[in-house]
């Protein structure tokens, strides 16, 4: 830990969430985020009563059971106690707090598998999509290529720069089936002028796994830039960016990694960092003992940041990835995992049910979305939510008409089975 970190978080008081929401603290200083979480060891409690343990750290209203992590995924309450401790000093001291960075810049890299110069902070995963499509050296006709099912977050900053400075779109529907049939679809819209492949590591309608690594080994067998949209990989599985052999990779820190609002990381190889223009520049981009004079960037993916940030938010991201650490990465994935396939067999089973997720291992994650021949997805997902207190996620999308379910680790065996028997009782109604 950084000296001016330790000064700064040594004046944090404790007990600050406590008192706004009532649950416990111990008084510890607001990094330690592991050893103030009254968890208890996995070994020594049954599964049921560990995920019962760490839903008890997050403040979800218990009239409702929440199910769409893929849309925003709440705070631990360690996360928030961290968040708002260190937002009230930064009051108290009137300190911006950006030394805090340093630290936070650390722990986020270490969870990737990569160093702190090739992560910036960002606001959401847009603003990294956009900082690489904006950045990217493009002429007109120059082609990028990815899903059909991206996100607006993914695909717009595209559009804009088909709009802005002439790029041509190229889409491929993903397939549900194959690994190969994905790399296939993707290779035959490859032409000299294909400068960007991108793909959602996890699309966002129905939770398909893309084959990131085989894709990124194509892209690069043609010297295409390979950029991956990760808003719902990270925090759902644990994963290292240089396994995913791409140049690039956004995500947001308040979806599946439990950060707070309005957090995100972007990450760029450091050998290709210098291919990114930066979009918005101004304090911490440059090197300040030019000026005045030219504009020489930070040699590290931070100069992609620009400006006074929130610091708490930063720091408490960092906070989120630490808790997932004190949890279990890969605990966590195959819990979200195993609720996601008892979901989707259970759904199969239901006569006029599609599960449009895949069912192949390799193909999915903690994602269920299916649709109802008797039911309209929106009235679906409207009777869960208003008659049973399921917050699901409707999906029109791509006439993919379906309801998202997302099963993370706040979400138990018993949401599942709950949300089962609702299911059957709005298609009884029907
Ligand atoms: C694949 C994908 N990309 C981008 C986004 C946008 O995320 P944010 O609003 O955090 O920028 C989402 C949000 O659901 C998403 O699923």
């Amino acid at each position: 830990m950084s000296l001016d970190r330790r000064r700064f978080l040594q004046g944090l008081g404790a007990g600050t969430l406590a008192a706004l929401t009532g649950c416990k603290t111990t008084g510890a200083p607001a990094a330690a985020v592991s050893t103030s979480t009254p968890l208890p060891a996995y070994a020594d409690v049954s599964d049921a009563a560990y995920w019962s343990a760490v839903r008890d750290q997050y403040l979800l209203d218990p009239a409702l059971t929440y199910l769409n992590t893929g849309g925003l995924g709440p705070a631990a309450k360690p996360v928030l106690d961290v968040y708002t401790r260190t937002m009230l000093e930064q009051q108290r001291q009137g300190a911006h707090g950006h030394e805090l960075f340093h630290d936070a810049r650390e722990t986020v890299a270490e969870s990737f598998g990569v160093t702190a110069d090739e992560i910036a902070f960002a606001r959401n995963a847009t603003e990294g999509n956009s900082t690489i499509a904006a950045g990217l050296k493009l002429a007109p006709g120059d082609e990028v290529i990815f899903e059909s099912h991206a996100h607006p977050g993914g695909s717009f900053p595209w559009y804009n720069q088909a709009n802005v400075r002439g790029v041509v779109v190229k889409l491929f529907e993903p397939d549900p089936e194959s690994v190969e049939g994905n790399v296939a679809r993707i290779r035959a819209l490859i032409t000299p002028r294909t400068k960007v492949i991108q793909i959602s590591h996890v699309t966002a309608p129905t939770g398909i796994v893309l084959p990131a690594a085989e894709i990124g080994r194509l892209a690069h067998a043609h010297g295409i830039w390979f950029h991956i949209d990760g808003a719902q990989s990270a925090g759902m599985f644990p994963f290292g960016l240089r396994e995913l052999e791409c140049d690039s990779y956004a995500t947001s820190g308040h979806k599946w990694m439990g950060g707070p609002h309005e957090t995100g990381v972007l990450f760029i190889r450091k050998e290709r960092l210098h291919e990114v223009m930066p979009s918005e520049t101004g304090s911490y981009s440059g090197i300040l003992d030019q000026l005045p004079g030219d504009l020489q960037y930070v040699p590290t993916a931070q100069r992609h940041e620009a400006g006074t940030r929130n610091a708490a938010s930063v720091v408490s991201l960092a906070a989120a990835v630490e808790f997932h650490h004190q949890v279990g990465r890969e605990r966590i994935a195959a819990h979200g995992r195993e609720l996601a396939v008892f979901l989707a067999d259970e759904l199969r089973r239901m006569p006029g049910i599609t599960v449009l997720t895949p069912a192949r291992p390799e193909l999915r994650g903690s994602i269920t979305s299916f649709r109802s021949d008797h039911v309209r997805y929106d009235e679906l997902f409207g009777r869960l939510m208003g008659d049973h207190h399921f917050r699901c996620r409707p999906v029109s999308e791509q006439h993919l008409d379906c309801v998202r379910v997302s099963t993370h680790l706040f979400n138990t065996a018993d949401d599942c089975v709950r949300l089962l028997d609702a299911i059957r009782t709005v298609i009884r109604q029907a």
